[in-house]
């Protein structure tokens, strides 16, 4: 099982190296990620290559018996390459992104990706018989800090052939797009823009000022393009090696579609820091983060940067409280990882980061963090064998796709509506009644409810496995502002909620954009403050009314029976504790017992054992008694703040 730290050896003098690495297995250690910023070490000037240095630590390493994962450098380009070559991005408005921070180059330059080649080239060849190196990272955190969209010209070029292909000719895309609106039509894949500052925009209305068809089919095409590149790098890699390649993904980030990122890597790793200098996760969010890293490739996957310590950039975010990095680490474990490395063993003393803590502090003395760590790590040693290959029994699925993020995005239907947002919280009211729910897409089968919030965008493909899902006796989930969108992201001319009228057995007849807020009553009670749709029933069942406005006793939510199964549609949000009475509701029907705790703690059941997390920093009673795996003494039920077990 990987238990390790981020380490950048090139940070530390020559002298340090070998009491760092005795300092690891001193923590537990086995395993480093290192090398993801190292490019200048490698390639001092154009065509000079030296891995001299990161020879001798990985020699050093291996003989404290600690691996390593090592890391692609082509998220910090170095300067001889943006002297030479044009390869920074351009933001919306043209301006050239400046060099002096990392992942500032367009994905779509061919000078980068020819450089990008030849140093993952370099590497490959060299460590392909190295022993002690059992992985590859691509990269670090492809679109972060915002670069997953470039504006330049070598992009415009690769958008109009990327939508040639795609289209095959521009008649065509002008009829799907609706080009005429506005005059907008092209004469050729050449004309095609980018969906930059126009016109129509101003501060107060920023990005949404472009042809919806234009705006998606770029982001695609955007997310499309960091695909590729990663392709491009683990091709070469393959070439050498056999050894899994992987990329260390940002969770709920969403400007590139992690299906198709995913699906060319050996296994998913992701970084996770829950308490920053931009605030406090709460832990469901953390928890969905999890899920949402699983449900890519619906297998386990690794952390590969999980905070050790107060994390910031220019301010220092909250201290994780004695007991809150070892909780962390078996939330991971509970939602799907199987391995753990720590983000970084030591504090930079230099750079951009020197507020970000990791296991240990500037100064290099093992103090609290470290002695936590190390206890964490000799106790998933012991639990291993219970760990990996462990998959939770999933109840429910929340089906998230990346079209439907980009598609509310482009038109977000009101300034309180957030599509992302809406997602948790039905992950969130699902997580406080502990039904383990996996966030995905496809194999609903696997599934007891499956929730569709807002799925606007839904191909025709989709649609027929939804309604074999219902058929067969599964139970869906819709809400407001669901099935009313093509591929295109142009509307159907179709009373809401579109293609899903049918299956939920109504029809919407008209929308209220809150001002304030609304009653809902029946089944629930509760308050809607962003969305009501005004519901006639057709087939279906009325559970839920309006009490207010001028659709007072109109029907707010209902459900439908469809063959074997029954579809829920929901008109409106709600708040957060009637949204736990009505999926508790909805659980029920579908045959899933929630398990009541008190708040704050999370069980999470698998095959053979239960998994206790409480997030509370205060002790809490369960009615959850049996034999510890992690102690080897009866669990009475009394679990400590920030305590986690594994019970049989
Ligand atoms: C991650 C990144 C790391 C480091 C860390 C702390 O997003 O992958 O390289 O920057 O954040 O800021």
């Amino acid at each position: 099982m990987i238990f390790g730290v981020d380490y950048y050896p090139e940070h530390w003098d020559r002298s340090e190296w070998e009491k760092q690495a005795k300092l690891m297995r001193e923590g537990n250690f086995n395993t480093v990620r290192m090398g993801e910023f190292a490019w200048k070490l490698f390639e001092k000037h154009e065509g000079e290559f030296d891995f001299s240095l990161f020879d001798e630590v990985i020699e050093i390493l291996g003989r404290e018996g600690i691996k390593v994962i090592l890391g692609t450098p082509t998220a910090a380009p170095p300067k001889w390459l943006v002297n030479k070559y044009d390869v920074l991005q351009r933001d919306r408005y043209g301006r050239k992104k400046e060099w002096g921070s990392r992942r500032e180059c367009c994905a779509n330059s061919p000078d980068y990706l020819e450089k990008s080649r030849i140093i993952v080239e370099e590497m490959a060849k060299h460590y392909k018989d190295n022993p002690n190196i059992i992985a590859w990272q691509i990269d670090n955190e492809f679109g972060c800090h915002g670069s997953t969209r470039c504006y330049c010209e070598n992009c415009r070029r690769a958008f109009g052939q990327w939508l040639s292909k795609k289209y095959g000719s521009i008649d065509y895309l002008n009829k799907k797009w609706g080009s005429i609106f506005w005059s907008l039509d092209y004469d050729s894949f050449d004309d095609i823009i980018l969906p930059g500052y126009n016109s129509c925009e101003d501060e107060r209305f920023p990005n949404f000022a472009h042809n919806p068809s234009l705006d998606l089919e770029y982001r695609r095409f955007a997310s499309d393009s960091w695909v590729k590149y990663q392709k491009i790098q683990i091709d070469i890699i393959k070439k050498y090696t056999d050894l899994p390649v992987t990329h260390n993904l940002m969770g709920h980030f969403s400007d590139i579609d992690y299906y198709k990122l995913s699906k060319d890597l050996d296994f998913v790793s992701w970084d996770n820091y829950p308490d920053n200098q931009w605030g406090d996760s709460e832990y469901e969010y953390v928890s969905m983060a999890h899920e949402n890293m699983r449900g890519l490739k619906n297998k386990n996957f690794v952390v590969m940067e999980e905070q050790a310590g107060p994390a910031g950039w220019d301010m220092v975010g909250s201290t994780p409280r004695p007991g809150q990095l070892r909780l962390w680490t078996y939330q991971a474990i509970a939602h799907g990882a199987e391995g753990i490395v720590y983000f970084r063993f030591r504090t930079a003393l230099f750079g951009m980061e020197q507020y970000w803590f990791g296991v240990l502090d500037h100064d290099g003395v093992p103090r609290r963090r470290f002695y936590e760590i190390q206890k964490t790590g000799a106790e998933l040693m012991k639990l291993k064998d219970y760990i990996i290959g462990a998959e939770n029994k999933y109840d429910a699925l929340i089906v998230k796709t990346y079209d439907n993020v980009w598609s509310h995005e482009i038109k977000r239907h009101t300034s309180k509506y957030d599509y992302r947002n809406l997602l948790y919280a039905y992950y969130k009211a699902n997580a406080d009644l502990n039904i383990n729910t996996a966030v995905s897409t496809g194999n609903y089968e696997k599934y007891k409810v499956v929730y569709m919030p807002s799925y606007n965008i839904v191909e025709n493909d989709e649609i027929h496995k939804i309604k074999k899902y219902v058929q067969n006796g599964g139970v869906l989930v819709l809400t407001f502002r669901s099935g009313t969108r093509d591929t295109y992201n142009n509307m159907l001319p179709m009373a809401v909620p579109g293609v899903f009228g049918e299956l939920a057995g109504i029809e919407v007849e008209e929308f209220d954009a809150l001002r304030r807020e609304v009653r809902v009553c029946g089944a629930v009670s509760g308050t809607a403050k962003i969305w009501c749709d005004i519901i006639k029933p057709v087939s279906a069942e009325t559970l839920c009314v309006y009490d207010g406005e001028y659709y007072k006793d109109r029907a707010a939510v209902t459900v439908n029976s469809y063959g074997k199964g029954k579809v829920y549609y929901i008109g409106c949000d709600l708040n957060h504790e009637a949204m736990v009475k009505l999926i508790e509701f909805i659980s029920k029907d579908a045959g899933i017992s929630p398990v009541y705790t008190p708040s704050g703690v999370e069980v999470i059941k698998r095959e053979g054992y239960t998994i206790l997390l409480n997030h509370n920093e205060y002790e809490v009673n369960l009615s959850i008694k049996g034999r510890s795996l992690i102690t080897d003494k009866d669990f009475d039920g009394l679990l400590e703040g920030y305590g986690v077990e594994f019970i049989v």
